[in-house]
């Protein structure tokens, strides 16, 4: 008995134990503990996806105070004493709210308890510690992850998300143990995670790794260059930015690591949360519709143009706008467009919703008092407007200087939104351009534009409008083009399980066969790009 209880026990520890696959995910946000972006909704949806392939997922994020309150059933299951020089911290688990999927929060009142944003003040700046206060989340993961704070448990394979985690990798490999696999995951190489070389000390950081072959960046030390320096796999989320950020006009100066990592570098593009938007159900929303009956989606506008004093007209051509408000996402050039295109076309109607630069939300709020009855714009984010204007509108409007995949258009095509995206990154892989009316694409999904100028974007919108406006068939086949694409997670998912297995080395016969059949569905076999030959040959037969 006693054997056999030993057995049982040393199978429950984990890296002994054969039954299946043990990840740690380590990001800033997830959805719905926390959000500012699509950061948070991919971190909240692929593990879902992750865990019904039969994987062991946990997370582990920061215990902002939103955090604390939405995760259910909260408890304190380990100190992390000086993670820091001078800074402890404990873990909380618990789980997520709908998923039930377990979670660590990195417990440090000093760092995390406090108003703002996870990033920034109240008043938008960044707040001056970040470096500490995601070098903690990184120590805090690394450790959970070697097996040394939470008994019998410890990871196979870290999967890091975006500069926040990045020291993750580099951590474990200094820790000089048997350490697990990592991934490290860039969704936006823009945001680097730079910090001066004199904070490596107070992050628990040799001298020797501040160099530039380490983490040194143009005189900085780069949280983000860590992760995709040290990372065994690095992907990014779509296939067209994992080339873009090899070149320098994407690369933010990190091109040249890029390509020198360009045989580890995979982009995977994003899914989306399937269950959290859909028209058929969406809590959200007064009034469901599908594709077969979108008599729910006319409700939606007329209640959408009730609700922002928009005129209420079934028949004008609704166009949001729901982003950030920043220059990635080409908001100066829609304002600085905008009274133009309200202008030249007498029935268009334009409804924002977000927030970021303060000088642009002023100028929207100020565009939109001139177009009464025509402009909405609603500063700040709200999940449950975003879902009903994505819900009310015809078009949505996604110019992007660069854009590593993007959420917002699939979201629109999934609520028969007709999108409107510059061709870059996620974008160019999401969406097929309508032609012109000579020439119509049948397979169409939305329309495409190429330079990020204001006049690209509005001849993109004219295009649009035209169809819109003259061909009403050809507008509703377009529209049931848009809502049949398969935006759920299961086929990267499995992109990215085939990555954890090939880098576990664990033999797992039949985890390895449902990755498989995932990956032997015909919609999978249509993604060249996505999952690489090379990753489908591993050992696992995946
Ligand atoms: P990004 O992460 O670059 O902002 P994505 O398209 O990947 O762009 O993700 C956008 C997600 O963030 C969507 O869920 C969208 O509804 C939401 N969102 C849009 N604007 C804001 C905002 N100002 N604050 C928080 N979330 C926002
Ligand atoms: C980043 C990118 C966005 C992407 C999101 C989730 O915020 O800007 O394009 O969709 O991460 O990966």
């Amino acid at each position: 008995m006693a054997e056999l209880a030993d057995a049982a026990a040393r199978q429950a520890r984990c890296g002994e134990d054969e039954s299946t696959l043990h990840q740690l995910l380590v990001a800033s946000e997830i959805f719905p503990l926390a959000k500012t972006g699509g950061l948070a909704d991919v971190c909240g949806a692929l593990p879902k996806a992750i865990a019904r392939l039969g994987i062991d997922v946990r997370l582990i994020m920061p215990a902002y105070p939103e955090a604390l309150e939405r995760l259910v059933a909260p408890r304190q299951v380990a100190d992390l004493a000086e993670l820091l020089p001078g800074v402890s911290a404990h873990l909380i688990a618990g789980s997520m709210p709908g998923s039930g999927l377990p979670v660590w929060l990195v417990d440090c009142p000093g760092l995390f308890d406090r108003p703002g944003t996870p990033y920034q003040d109240p008043s938008g700046c960044d707040w001056e510690d970040n470096a500490q206060r995601f070098g903690v989340l990184c120590h805090a993961a690394t450790r959970v992850a070697l097996g040394q704070a939470i008994p019998g448990w410890r990871a196979d394979v870290v999967h890091a998300h975006d500069w926040h985690a990045g020291l993750v990798p580099l951590l474990l490999l200094l820790s000089g143990q048997h350490r697990p696999r990592t991934i490290f995951t860039v969704h936006n190489a823009a945001f680097q995670g730079n910090f001066p070389l004199d904070r490596a000390e107070l992050l628990g950081l040799p001298q020797e790794t501040m160099t530039p072959d380490g983490i040194e960046f143009y005189g900085q030390l780069s949280f983000l260059k860590a992760g995709v320096r040290y990372a065994d796999k690095v992907t990014t989320v779509s296939p067209t930015y994992a080339n873009e950020i090899c070149t320098s006009e994407f690369g933010f100066g990190m091109e040249g690591l890029f390509r020198a990592r360009r045989a580890d570098l995979v982009g995977i593009l994003n899914g989306i949360d399937a269950e959290q938007w859909d028209p058929r159900t969406d809590p959200y929303l007064s009034h469901h519709y599908s594709r077969d009956d979108l008599r729910g989606k006319q409700s939606c506008k007329a209640d959408a143009q009730r609700h922002l004093y928009l005129n209420v007209d079934a028949s004008t051509p609704l166009t949001v706008f729901i982003s950030r408000l920043t220059s990635q996402k080409m908001a100066d050039v829609v304002l600085e467009r905008l009274p133009h295109m309200l202008a030249r076309h007498p029935r268009l109607q334009f409804a924002l919703h977000g927030c970021g630069e303060r000088k642009l939300e002023a100028g929207f709020t100020s565009m939109a008092t001139h177009f009464p009855g025509r402009a909405s714009v609603q500063i700040g984010y709200d999940e449950a407007h975003a879902h009903c204007l994505h819900a009310a509108g015809d078009i949505l409007l996604h110019g992007s200087r660069f854009e590593p995949c993007g959420l917002a258009q699939m979201y629109a095509m999934r609520y028969g939104t007709v999108p409107i995206v510059r061709r870059v990154g996620g974008l160019a892989d999401s969406v097929r351009d309508a032609g012109t009316r000579d020439r119509p694409a049948p397979d169409a999904t939305g329309f495409l534009f190429d330079d990020a100028t204001g006049e690209a974007l509005e001849s993109a919108l004219s295009r649009c409008l035209v169809l819109y406006e003259t061909r009403p068939k050809r507008w509703s086949e377009l529209r049931e083009l848009t809502m049949s694409g398969d935006f759920g997670w299961a086929r990267s998912a499995a992109s990215y399980a085939c990555i954890y297995l090939e880098l576990s080395g664990k033999r797992l016969p039949a985890l390895a066969s449902r990755v498989s059949a995932y990956a032997e569905r015909p919609d999978m076999r249509s993604q060249p790009k996505q999952c690489g030959a090379g990753l489908l040959q591993t050992n696992q037969s995946c």
